[in-house]
């Protein structure tokens, strides 16, 4: 199959483009298309053939469900059952944007894109062109992240297509997104709202607006409520050791870690903040990607995907990860660290 990449403007996209790739979702077919948070792979979500397609095009988990998408409240009744308080002032505050509802489905929806659960995720992205592409269809579009099963998520078009490149038909392309982590998954379906997956909207933005807010922390006998949660994601090639703490013993453990790899002829890859690089350039490392400042998550949640990426692009076997602080954004960059490192951190 050919895969055409079709450029559009991010805040004004060229309506004609937008309407070939709304006229392929229609017709059962898989489009590429940027959102705010990652690039998504989008069918519709009505169409449970369509949304078949997307499990086999990723090599993805038959029990991993998928967020619909959606563009106004009309086309979100057409998924949802029952909406309730919390579910309204979510959607007040926080859509579009980074946030995903859990609610109870609609029949029909189809088991396909729920794997049989008795609710669906939901969101409204804070895209231009993800929010034009949906009206255009008048269609919830299921879209998972637009990346290989197991894979860091697509934050460019480029991403999308070293992945699905001859597997779909199109991909539109508006560019780097911007927030660079996945949205937050939030289970409205119990008495306190509970966060599967940390995302772009913290657990302190949704505690100031809905009080008590849980975080689930399946312990090691427990599935976890979203069960893409459970598979290791995000995972570069080379193998990963993440390293959080006070600056200075985490700075000195990535020096150590770098000599021994180098003693053992392996090219090493450093993720750090702008504020420790200049103690890893005599290293010479083989790859030193700054992620960001320190004191800007949103800078570091944007740029993450992108260095994992760059670090299998670059051919590297050993990547060191200097941790962020784990609160607000800070969270979700270390639930996707810790996953890309398969568990693998060393807390000093
Ligand atoms: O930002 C995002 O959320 C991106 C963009 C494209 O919107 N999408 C995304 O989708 O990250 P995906 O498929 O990579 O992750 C979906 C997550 C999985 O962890 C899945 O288990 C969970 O949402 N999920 C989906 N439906 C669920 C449900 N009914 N109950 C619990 N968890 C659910
Ligand atoms: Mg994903």
């Amino acid at each position: 199959m050919e895969t055409k990449i079709l450029r559009v403007d991010r805040t004004n996209p060229d309506l004609t483009v937008l309407a070939e790739a709304a006229e392929l979702l229609k017709s059962g077919e898989l489009v590429a298309f940027p959102t705010e948070t990652v690039y998504g792979l989008g069918a519709n979500a009505l169409d449970a053939e369509a949304c078949s397609k997307i499990f086999q095009v990723k090599g993805r988990p038959q029990d991993n469900p998928l967020i619909v998408h959606v563009a106004n409240r009309a086309i979100a009744d057409t998924v949802i059952k029952s909406w309730n308080v919390f579910a309204e002032i979510c959607m007040h505050f926080f859509w579009p944007g980074p946030l995903t509802l859990v609610l109870p489905k609609k029949t029909q929806v189809p088991a396909t894109v729920t794997c049989g659960l008795e609710t669906v995720a939901i969101r409204m992205p804070k895209h231009r062109v993800a929010l034009a592409l949906i009206e255009l269809t008048g269609l919830p579009l299921a879209a998972p992240s637009a990346n290989l099963s197991g894979k860091p998520s697509p934050t460019s078009a480029d991403h999308v297509r070293q992945d699905l490149h001859g597997r779909i038909k199109l991909i539109i392309d508006a560019g780097n997104c911007q927030v660079g982590l996945e949205s937050t998954v939030l289970d409205l379906t119990g008495k306190i709202p509970t966060i599967l997956r940390p995302g772009g909207i913290t657990r302190e933005d949704l505690e100031k607006v809905l009080g008590e807010v849980r975080v689930d922390r399946p312990t090691e006998n427990q599935a976890p409520k979203a069960p893409g949660m459970k598979y290791r994601h995000y995972a570069p090639n080379g193998e990963m050791l993440l390293v959080s703490g006070s600056k200075e013993e985490v700075v000195s453990r990535i020096l150590k870690e770098t000599q021994k790899a180098h003693g053992n002829l392996k090219k090493v890859g450093i993720l750090c903040t702008s504020e420790s690089a200049a103690w890893f350039h005599d290293l010479h490392p083989e790859l030193l990607f700054v992620l960001g400042s320190e004191n800007l998550p949103e800078e570091v949640a944007a740029n993450l995907f992108r260095g994992l990426r760059l670090c299998d692009e670059q051919g590297i076997e050993v990547i060191l990860a200097e941790g962020v602080e784990e609160s607000g954004l800070g969270s979700a960059i270390m639930n996707r660290l810790q996953k890309a490192a398969g568990q693998k951190i060393i807390r000093l």
